[in-house]
């Protein structure tokens, strides 16, 4: 397993835990979704897979590997988290100082972290603002300059919070047809059934901080009841 969650509690002093025992594993390779109503947990579930959040108690493993102080270095090279808002990720004076950043400072020959760098920038329709600072772009075009710096880097598994929010339909569809050919481990957070239904095989449901479903996307996304009962609706092409 390549990540895996035992017993996983979050809580901050003086209030209710906000993830409760979560038990998880997932496979090398697996695209997995992870949907549920707002402040049902999404976020503060992934943001513990590369050590951001620390386990109140329980334990979260990536390959092998327990997360802790002397392991964060090793895990964050192997996870690559997407934050919600890409601005905060975006910090140099130029988009493409922030897509060079973790590679040179991995050590990356920045002849070939150019070339890399320059292929991103074009696959995701930015490459005119290579020189330009991040504020001077829109927010789906930041988010895009945020993935690319996260692909970059190679991570064997690729988190996601909200990809697609403030994405046109276009870019939308680009960034499924991109998830879609890539081989890596995903997690995925979205509000987006659709783009869930599109990019990934297995569907994690959370509502306050619990695991309510944990399936195959098709029998999860497709049964209305379970949705609607974990203040859900069908993706929009089932509606
Ligand atoms: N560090 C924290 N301390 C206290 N409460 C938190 C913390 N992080 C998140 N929460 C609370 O946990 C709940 C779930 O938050 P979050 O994971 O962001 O939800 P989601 O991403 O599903 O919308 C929210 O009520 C939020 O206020
Ligand atoms: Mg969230």
């Amino acid at each position: 397993m390549i990540i895996e969650i035992k017993d996983l509690i979050f809580a901050s002093p003086g209030s209710a835990a906000v993830l409760k025992n979560i038990s998880l594993s997932i496979k090398k390779g697996e695209k997995v979704g992870v949907i549920g109503s707002n402040g049902s947990g999404k976020s503060t579930l992934v943001y513990h897979l590369n050590g951001l959040n620390k386990p109140t108690s329980g334990s979260v493993a990536i390959d092998g590997l327990k997360i802790e102080k002397s392991t964060a270095e090793t895990v964050r090279r192997k996870v690559g988290l997407l934050f919600q808002n890409p601005d905060d990720m975006l910090f140099m004076p130029r988009i493409i100082d922030d897509l060079l950043f973790g590679p040179l400072n991995v050590g990356m020959n920045r002849d070939e972290a150019l070339v890399k760098a320059a292929e991103f920038l074009k696959m995701f329709d930015i490459a005119e603002f290579a020189d330009r600072p991040p504020f001077t772009l829109s927010q789906g075009q930041r988010r895009f300059a945020a993935l690319a710096a996260v692909l970059m880097m190679d991570p064997e598994i690729l988190v996601m919070d909200e990809p697609t929010s403030d994405l046109d339909p276009f870019h939308r569809r680009k960034l499924i047809n991109l998830l879609q050919k890539r081989n890596e481990t995903m997690v995925t957070v979205s509000h987006d059934l659709d783009f869930i239904s599109d990019t990934c095989e297995r569907v994690i449901l959370l509502l306050n901080g619990k695991i309510q479903a944990d399936g195959k996307a098709s029998d999860i996304l497709s049964n209305r009841e379970l949705l609607e009962n974990n203040q859900m609706e069908l993706p929009l092409r089932l509606q």
